[in-house]
């Protein structure tokens, strides 16, 4: 048959750029372990609320404007003249939450399967590198409404660089290009916010992924399925990431799509934490607001840069907690990765870690009375402490022996008949009076809530032992 013209094009395009290699090597035949559970749909979350930042961002572009005089108005004509300019003003800036959600739970995911640990180091470095470029972003792109916390955000942060001995105040200047934060500032904050740095994320998000791919993924098992091949050459254990990946992580989009459009129309401020109340005002050099505070996701660490009394130090402590994330993968001295099998102090470690992080990002949006700085600091240690111990905690502690090949885990459908039979110990049937006679009503019941409760404690701890 006479290939038709869609054909001939389609092969001349493949006689120089080799496309079907590239699909077959990083899709249809990527192989990828077949035990991959929710934790696994955040790396593909990441790449789509990256697109959704820049598809988002570009739009806004074409009517913002990076002056001092004119920015605060811009935005407002966007989000009430320009058509639908509500919605991609939302979208961006719940994209910048929705983020760092996904980031975070991406990262915790790398703690607990040791998806950091030998040999994925690299990709972990690129993805510590992806976070401190993110933050970077995010942190001149909220200079760019010229709100008062825009303003006095990027007044303080930018301050604290003066406070390193000998060039801290011209370093400050530098940034700043004005003596206060100013014309100057916010348009070179524009020009990084909206050329640089995403340059840099995409460079970052390409390594990231190269060096996974060169590697493989790691999995819940945290063992390495390229140690049993079938005949073929592909490991007994993977399955193609496409179609089978491809498929289950559009059910992890459609989900996070589910959440994200209730906060974009419902509560696109989220009650203060994605848009700040006092950003609505515009930024005014006079008035300091009464208390300053970064957005959510910068609290656990300027918690810790409070908790800190001197203020050099404190930014030591602060960058210190990001510059230990990197060391994660030399701290860890565990021969096992996923957490399955890792004796009772990681988990405990771990479980302090996640309490830590938590209570200083809270203790960052509160003001600093006595009281919350005392907790700041004990958390301060023992957000330290998880990771400055760990190479003696995981070297003493005994490992539970490992599978050789991935272990079967019930799914989410094997689990529903147990959410059921638990629903109903918590719940009772019982007749109730209405105007229509007596009906049956299913109302809470107090003792199986707690035996629940009970069997849930037993079974948090017996998993930590
Ligand atoms: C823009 C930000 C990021 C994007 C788009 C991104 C994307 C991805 C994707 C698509 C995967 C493969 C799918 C998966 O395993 O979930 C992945 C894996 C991974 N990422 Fe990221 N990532 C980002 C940031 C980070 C950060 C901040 C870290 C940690 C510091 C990190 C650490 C890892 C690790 C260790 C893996 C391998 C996981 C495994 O095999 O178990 N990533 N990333």
């Amino acid at each position: 048959m006479k290939p038709n013209r869609l054909t001939e094009c389609g092969n001349w395009i493949l006689e120089r750029f080799p496309l079907t290699k590239l699909w077959n090597d990083h899709m249809a035949q990527y192989y990828a372990p077949k035990n991959f559970n929710f934790w696994y749909f955040f790396g593909s979350l990441a790449l789509l609320v990256l697109v959704n930042q820049f598809v988002t961002g570009i739009l806004l572009t074409m009517n913002y404007k990076p002056d001092s005089q004119l920015a605060f108005d811009s935005v407002e004509y966007i989000m009430r003249d320009v058509n639908w300019g509500w919605l991609v003003r939302y979208m961006h800036s719940t994209g910048a939450s929705a983020f760092f959600i996904v980031i975070y739970l991406h990262m915790f995911r790398g703690l607990l399967y040791g998806s950091f640990k030998q040999p994925r180091e690299l990709i972990w470095i690129f993805g510590m590198l992806l976070f401190v470029a993110l933050m970077a972003e995010a942190f001149m792109g909220y200079l760019l409404p010229w709100g008062q916390m825009s303003y006095w955000g990027a007044q303080v942060i930018i301050s604290l660089f003066s406070a390193i001995p000998v060039i801290g105040d011209d370093l400050s200047l530098w940034i700043r290009g004005d003596y206060v934060v100013g014309d100057a500032t916010l348009n070179r904050f524009f020009a990084f916010h909206v050329i640089s740095v995403p340059l840099v994320l995409v460079l970052l998000v390409f390594l990231h992924i190269v060096a996974l791919h060169e590697v493989g993924s790691n999995n819940p098992d945290g063992i390495e399925i390229k140690k049993h091949m079938d005949p073929w050459g592909h490991p007994v254990d993977g399955i193609p990431f496409h179609p089978y990946y491809t498929v289950k992580d559009i059910v992890g989009v459609g989900v996070f799509l589910l959440f994200f459009a209730t906060v974009i129309f419902y509560m696109p401020e989220m009650g203060g934490y994605f848009l700040e109340h006092a950003n609505f005002i515009p930024a005014d050099p006079m008035k300091t607001p009464e208390h300053i505070a970064p957005v959510w996701y910068f609290t656990p660490f300027y918690a810790i840069l409070r908790a800190i009394p001197d203020k050099f130090a404190g930014v030591i402590g602060m960058g210190g907690a990001i510059v230990v994330l990197f060391l994660l993968p030399w701290l860890d001295r565990s021969k096992v990765k996923s957490i399955r099998y890792r004796g009772g102090i990681y988990k405990k470690a771990l479980f302090l870690f996640v309490i830590s992080f938590v209570g200083l990002g809270y203790l960052g949006t509160q003001p600093a009375t006595p009281g919350a700085t005392t907790v700041a600091r004990i958390l301060t240690a023992i957000y330290f402490g998880f990771f400055l111990l760990m190479p003696l905690y995981t070297r003493w502690e005994k490992a539970k022996p490992l599978p050789s090949r991935l272990t079967e885990q019930p799914s989410l459908e094997d689990r529903i008949p147990a959410l059921i039979e638990t629903f109903e110990e918590m719940t009772v049937v019982k007749p109730v009076e209405t105007q229509n006679g007596t009906v049956l009503k299913r109302r809470p019941n107090l003792s199986g809530i707690l035996k629940v409760i009970t069997r849930l404690a037993i079974n948090l701890k017996k998993s930590l032992d």
